[in-house]
């Protein structure tokens, strides 16, 4: 469709697309002959009709699997029902897994895609805001263990990412605010721009108003993924916010959203940060009120922070047991692998409990 934007700089497309059944059929058809379609049944309207898109132009559509989207559905029993789907279907080496979902559908399909047959080809149509502007890019799936998020799963690059934006027509608001915290987060790390841009926002705006703002971020994700596709340096950089964020889903049992926890999971970098000297007053400011208008919280309740400092210090990306933060220096500059001793992460952490008092961020 001329309306789509492709974001350049991978080896597969990734286009934010107004409507991906016609673009998706006409990216796939190329190669693909057969298919086995995955879908939150919470899309399942735009699921059947990029399924009969891909019908019409001749994939033979051998399964079409509804699944319900949310963190619960990362685990082990998810990716041995797909297998279980897929065998039944007679999805062979050659078939195309499509993923049609938020980021939980492309996280556990992706991995089911990248072990099923010892790996099969897939492609994945993000319908959340997180999900096409981070989620779905990258190549990274995996699944969660009671223990912690992500701690299984493997790099399995996608053929295709064909993000849809018509789908968000029926997203709730409080997954919409999710997004914006990761479309935050690529702001602060490389695109200064684009925080204005989620400030304009209205977080209930159709889905042409979210384009500009899935687009901009995207184009951080891909430019970050493409320097460091296997996550050896740069690629850390996404996980800005992350660090505390993580911990503080896990510790809240999920009840938080991710785009939640990274919000509060990003005032803690920013407060860490200011206790090395970086990181202007101003722009933690300008960060917390953007999140604050974007309907996302800048403190979380009831959880302890001793089971949050635990969950650091379990999360895989801390190396010997130390954790390694991302800090943000200013708005578009980054700084990752920095140690922050335990202390100075606590009382970050403690202050993430409340509210901020006004002299953090009503300047
Ligand atoms: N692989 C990566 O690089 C990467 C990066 C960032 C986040 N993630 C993962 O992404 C996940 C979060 O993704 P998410 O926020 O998209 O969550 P999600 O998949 O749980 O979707 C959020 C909710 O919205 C529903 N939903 C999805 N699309 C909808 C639509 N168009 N209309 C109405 N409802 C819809 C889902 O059923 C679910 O209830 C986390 O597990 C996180 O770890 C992965
Ligand atoms: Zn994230």
């Amino acid at each position: 469709m001329s309306d789509d934007v492709i974001v350049d700089g991978l080896a597969y497309p990734v286009v934010i697309a107004d409507d991906a059944s016609v673009t998706l059929a006409r990216l796939l058809a190329v190669d693909c002959t057969s298919a086995v379609v995955v879908f939150d049944r919470r899309v399942e309207p735009r699921a059947r009709a990029i399924t009969a898109a891909l019908t019409s132009a001749g994939v033979d559509v051998r399964g079409f699997v509804d699944v319900s989207g949310g963190e619960s559905l990362k685990r082990a029993r998810t990716v041995a029902g797909l297998y279980d789907a897929w065998l039944a279907s007679g999805a062979d080496r050659k078939t195309f897994v499509v993923a049609i979902g938020g980021g939980t559908v492309t996280d556990v399909v992706g991995y089911a895609a990248a072990t099923y047959l010892r790996g099969v080809p897939w492609a994945a149509v993000p319908t959340t805001v997180l999900g096409m502007a981070d989620a779905s890019i990258g190549g990274k799936t995996g699944i969660d263990l009671p223990q912690g998020k992500n701690l299984v799963g493997a790099f399995w690059q996608p053929k295709a990412v064909v993000a849809d934006l018509a789908s968000l027509a029926t997203l709730p608001a409080r997954e919409r605010s999710t997004g914006l915290a990761e479309a935050v987060k690529c702001a602060i790390i490389g695109d200064p721009p684009l925080l204005d841009a989620v400030d304009r926002l209205a977080v209930r705006a159709g889905p042409q108003a979210w384009k500009d703002v899935i687009v901009s971020a995207a184009r951080v994700k891909v430019a970050v993924v493409a320097e460091d596709p296997r996550e050896s340096g740069r690629r850390a950089v996404l996980n800005l916010g992350h660090t505390v964020g993580h911990a503080i889903e896990l510790a809240s049992d999920y009840r938080v959203t991710h785009g939640e926890a990274v919000s509060v999971g990003l005032r803690a970098a920013g407060l860490i940060a200011r206790t090395q000297g970086w990181w202007p007053e101003s722009d933690h400011a300008r960060v917390l009120s953007v999140l604050h208008r974007a309907g996302l919280p800048l403190h979380v309740d009831g959880v302890m922070p001793g089971s949050v400092m635990k969950g650091m210090s379990r999360d895989k990306k801390s190396v010997d047991g130390r954790i390694r933060f991302v800090l943000p220096l200013a708005i578009g500059d980054v700084r990752h692998g920095i140690e922050v001793s335990p202390p100075v992460a606590r009382a970050a952490i403690e202050a993430c409990l409340a509210p901020p008092p006004a002299s953090e961020w009503r300047t």
